[in-house]
């Protein structure tokens, strides 16, 4: 009787996803947990009871086009009246009610950190409920750690999210506002879902937080104080003794807070993998003041420096933004130098966008659309001829490479990454998928290289 019940409540989803890897995590857990409460993925929206979109807003272009992809599902419910559409993460947790007056045939609004109650709002709609909105930000603490005991293995690679929130108060981002406080998980839970994921064939994983390097210094999400004692470095090198798993990545770092000790840890410990994305944000010391990064370009060179004494081809990486309100030409200059100075392997480059609430957006000095167009081509040209000449210096090197899969590239080709998280395409078995080879380099270019699978 009770399983002819839950198989009438039990309904298809579809979760959408926009922004970055920390909200791919947060949806692939979210499906985690709604497979668990008896519901069933589709892969499109075409065939889902129930869609849902977790959302970015980290820039207005972000949340534009969750508006604009709801315009589409709404043809789809005005054909199926009976479908849920449910929106939440981050733009959600900003907008709040406005996304109902936006986009009226929405029926759920979750924020980010009620993604742990998506499954009873989804019972209360079947109770006949009209419209939910759910945006608290004063879940008790435990409630996350439980939403993450449903993580999932996607294939061989795994995320793990160590931390939530973000306190740094960067003056552009709206991160703070929509995340709210930092809270680590408690060490032991995190090596325990690393166990799990490696005895479900999991061989890389990657730490996830907005500041890693803060992990457990601001208090825990199970209010235990500072989860236990256990810094990042310590939790890598704990995470790192889970047998099974043979790669160890994290994201993101942030420059004010990156110690010697995790520099050092590159160096020592063989899994943790030769890439650091190392966020930059400008080059002028003037704009990080005014952007609160708390760090010089002085410093921030005095790392890269440390970083690469301690491993001498270590990947770099960096977010960089053009076009912060009252960025001069000279300024704008002081990034480009500054990427020449370090030469980063590559780097993921924004315009500024005035977010509602936050410092920069009240600042004098904003740029027209123009200018901060024209940086920012400026900057990616720049930015191409050092990757491909960091690429090109690969040639002739034998790497490491784990196999994740068939190459896009098709001709049956496998595709791999360095431990340096480069692409390599070259021919092979397949039986070679989710095992590490020796490949040769052969030849490089901006998005890949090509390589001869060593015998
Ligand atoms: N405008 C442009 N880029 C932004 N980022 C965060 N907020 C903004 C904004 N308002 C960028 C930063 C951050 C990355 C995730 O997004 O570079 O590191
Ligand atoms: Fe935003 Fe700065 Fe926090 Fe990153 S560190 S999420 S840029 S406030």
């Amino acid at each position: 009787m009770a399983e002819e019940l839950s198989l009438t409540l039990a309904k298809s989803f579809f979760i959408r996803t926009f922004g970055c890897q920390m909200n791919a995590h947060d949806s692939s857990t979210l499906a985690g947990l709604l497979t668990a409460a008896g519901h069933r993925q589709v892969g499109s929206a075409e065939e889902a009871d129930i869609i849902l979109l977790n959302t970015c807003t980290v820039r207005d272009k972000a949340d534009q086009k969750v508006y604009s992809q709801l315009g589409r599902y709404r043809l789809l419910k005005l054909e199926r009246p009976e479908m849920i559409i449910g929106v939440g993460g981050c733009m959600a947790q900003g907008e709040g009610r406005r996304v109902l007056s936006r986009a009226p045939f929405v029926d759920l609004v979750f924020g980010t950190q009620t993604l742990h109650r998506v499954a009873e709002m989804i019972d209360q709609m079947e109770q006949g409920r009209r419209k939910m909105v759910w945006i608290e930000m004063d879940q008790p603490p435990e409630a996350l750690d439980e939403f993450y005991a449903n993580s999932r293995a996607e294939g061989h690679k795994a995320f793990i999210t160590v931390m939530q929130g973000c306190e740094n108060h960067c003056a552009y981002c709206i991160v703070p506002t929509v995340r709210g406080r930092e809270g680590s998980r408690p060490a032991d839970e995190i090596v325990a879902e690393a166990e799990r994921l490696a005895a479900q064939g999991v061989v890389e994983v990657t730490l996830l937080g907005q500041n890693v390097n803060s992990y457990g210094l601001k208090g825990s999400t199970s209010g235990l104080k500072a989860s236990t004692g256990v810094n990042f470095p310590e939790l890598v090198r704990r995470v790192a003794k889970v047998e099974g798993v043979e790669r160890l990545r994290f994201t993101t770092s942030h420059p004010k807070d990156l110690s010697d000790e995790l520099i050092a840890l590159f160096a020592q410990e063989p899994k943790l993998m030769t890439h650091i994305h190392l966020p930059l944000q400008a080059g002028s010391d003037r704009i990080l003041k005014l952007m609160n990064r708390r760090y010089t370009f002085g410093h921030y060179l005095g790392l890269v420096e440390k970083l690469r004494a301690a491993v001498p081809g270590i990947a770099l990486s960096s977010d960089m933004i053009v076009g912060f309100p009252g960025e001069t030409e000279e300024d704008f200059e002081g990034t480009l130098e500054a990427m020449r100075k370090v030469e980063y392997d590559f780097l993921f480059s924004f315009k500024y966008s005035p977010r509602r609430g936050t410092p920069a957006a009240e600042m004098e000095g904003q740029l027209p659309d123009k200018v901060k167009e024209e940086r920012l081509a400026r900057l990616q040209e720049l930015q191409k001829v050092h990757t491909l000449k960091l690429n090109r210096a690969q040639i002739g090197s034998v790497r490491a490479v784990m196999v994740d899969g068939r190459s896009r590239s098709g001709g049956g080709q496998l595709m791999g990454r360095t431990p340096e998280n480069k692409i390599v395409n070259f021919t092979g078995p397949a039986e070679l998928v989710t095992k590490t080879v020796e490949v040769e380099i052969i030849d490089a270019y901006i998005n890949s290289m090509t390589g001869r699978l060593v015998q």
